[in-house]
C-alpha cells in the first residue's frame, strides 16, 4: 500500500465497530426496564460523561502542551520545573475530586439497590441447578423452571439460592445481576416497569452447559399474571382414557421420569424440573429449545447430546414409546 494512503487501515475495524451497533441486542442493559436497571444506567452515564470531560481535558492539555513546546531550530533547552508545589498540589486533589464524583452516586446507588423490599412485594425463591433455573412463588403456591412470569409495576423480592454449585442469575433488561451461591441467600429487589419478554442466561461459569443456562422474564399485565397463576396452581391435565398420551403417561412411569420429575400428583421428586404444565412452556431444556414435538424428540432421545453434561441420562426410549412420550407431555398444559 503507497505511503499515502495508510490512514485507510483502520477503515475496516472503524465499519465492523459501526456495524456492531446494529442490533437488536436482546441482552441490553441499555435500555433499563425495571428500576433497579434504571438506576445502574443513571449511574452508568453519569460516569461516563465525567470520564468524557476528563478525556477532553487531559488530552487537550496534552495535545496544546505538545504543539506548543515542540522543539525548534535553534531554540535553548527547555528549563526543567522542579518542586512546584502549586502543581503538586493540584494534581492530587484534581484526581481526588473526580474519585468523589464517583464514589457518591455509585454509593448511593448500591444502598438504592439492596435496600429492603417494600411490603407488597411478589416473593420469588430462585434455584439455580446445573443448567436450569427453578422458580418458586411460596405465597402462591407455584414451581416452575426456565420461565419466570412477573407482573407489570409490582416489586419482587428475589431470593436466590442454588443446589449445586455457584451460577448468576441475570435479565441484563431487568438489571440485577446476582451470584446464586448453594448454602447462601441472596436477595434482589426490583420492580419491571412495563409487558415484555426478557432473555437472560446464568452469568457465572457453571460447568460444561454454562452456556445453556437460559432463562426467560416474562413481565405481563397484573391480570394475565393472575390467570398464569391459576393455570399454574391447577392440578395436571387429564389424560384421556385409551389415548397416545395416556401410553405416554405409563412410558412416563416405566422409564423412570418419575424418579427425577414431579408430574401433578404421580411424582413429586426434585432432581430435575417440574413437568407438570411444561405444556404450557415455551422453551425446554433450560430454554435451549423451542417447546415443539421436533425438538422434544430431540432432547428426549439424547439429552447429554443435546445439552452437554445434562444430568437427565440417555434413557434409551424407542421412537414408539418417544412418539407416546411427546404427545403425553405435551397434553400436560
Ligand atoms: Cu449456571 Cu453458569
Amino acid at each position: 500500500m503507497p505511503s499515502h494512503r495508510r490512514w485507510l487501515l483502520p477503515l475496516p475495524l472503524l465499519s465492523a465497530a459501526i456495524a456492531a451497533c446494529g442490533g437488536p441486542f436482546p441482552q441490553s442493559t441499555l435500555r433499563p426496564r425495571s428500576d433497579f436497571a434504571g438506576a445502574i444506567d443513571v449511574l452508568f452515564t453519569d460516569i461516563f460523561w465525567w470520564a468524557v470531560l476528563v478525556f477532553v481535558l487531559v488530552e487537550g492539555v496534552l495535545l496544546f502542551i505538545i504543539i506548543r513546546h515542540r522543539r525548534r531550530e535553534g531554540a535553548p533547552t527547555p528549563r526543567p520545573t522542579h518542586g512546584h508545589t502549586v502543581l503538586e498540589i493540584a494534581w492530587t486533589l484534581a484526581p481526588a475530586l473526580v474519585l468523589v464524583f464517583i464514589a457518591v452516586p455509585t454509593m448511593r446507588t448500591i444502598f438504592a439497590t439492596q435496600a429492603e423490599a417494600p411490603a407488597g412485594a411478589l416473593r420469588v425463591a430462585v434455584v439455580g441447578h446445573q443448567w436450569w433455573w427453578e422458580y418458586r412463588y411460596p405465597d402462591l403456591g407455584v414451581v416452575t423452571a426456565n420461565e419466570l412470569y412477573l407482573p407489570a409495576g409490582r416489586p419482587v423480592a428475589f431470593e436466590l439460592t442454588s443446589a449445586d454449585v455457584i451460577h448468576s442469575f441475570w435479565a441484563p433488561g431487568l438489571g440485577g445481576k446476582r451470584d446464586v451461591i448453594p448454602g447462601r441467600t441472596n436477595r434482589l429487589v426490583l420492580r419491571p416497569d412495563s409487558v415484555d419478554t426478557f432473555l437472560g442466561q446464568c452469568a457465572e461459569f457453571c460447568g460444561a452447559s454454562h452456556a445453556n443456562m437460559r432463562l426467560r422474564v416474562m413481565v405481563v399485565s397484573d391480570l394475565a399474571f393472575q390467570a398464569w397463576v391459576r393455570q399454574q396452581r391447577a392440578s395436571a391435565a387429564l389424560v384421556p382414557r385409551g389415548s397416545v398420551a395416556e401410553q405416554g403417561e405409563q412410558a412416563f412411569r416405566r422409564f423412570g421420569c418419575i424418579g427425577c420429575h414431579t408430574m401433578g400428583t404421580m411424582s413429586n421428586a426434585l432432581v430435575g424440573p417440574n413437568l407438570t404444565h411444561l405444556g404450557s412452556r415455551t422453551t425446554i431444556a433450560g430454554g435451549l429449545f423451542p417447546n415443539d414435538s421436533a425438538h422434544l424428540a430431540r432432547w428426549l432421545a439424547d439429552p447429554p447430546g443435546e445439552k452437554p453434561g445434562s444430568i437427565m441420562p440417555n434413557m434409551h426410549v424407542p421412537p414408539a414409546d418417544l412418539a407416546t412420550l411427546i404427545a403425553f407431555l405435551r397434553s400436560m398444559r
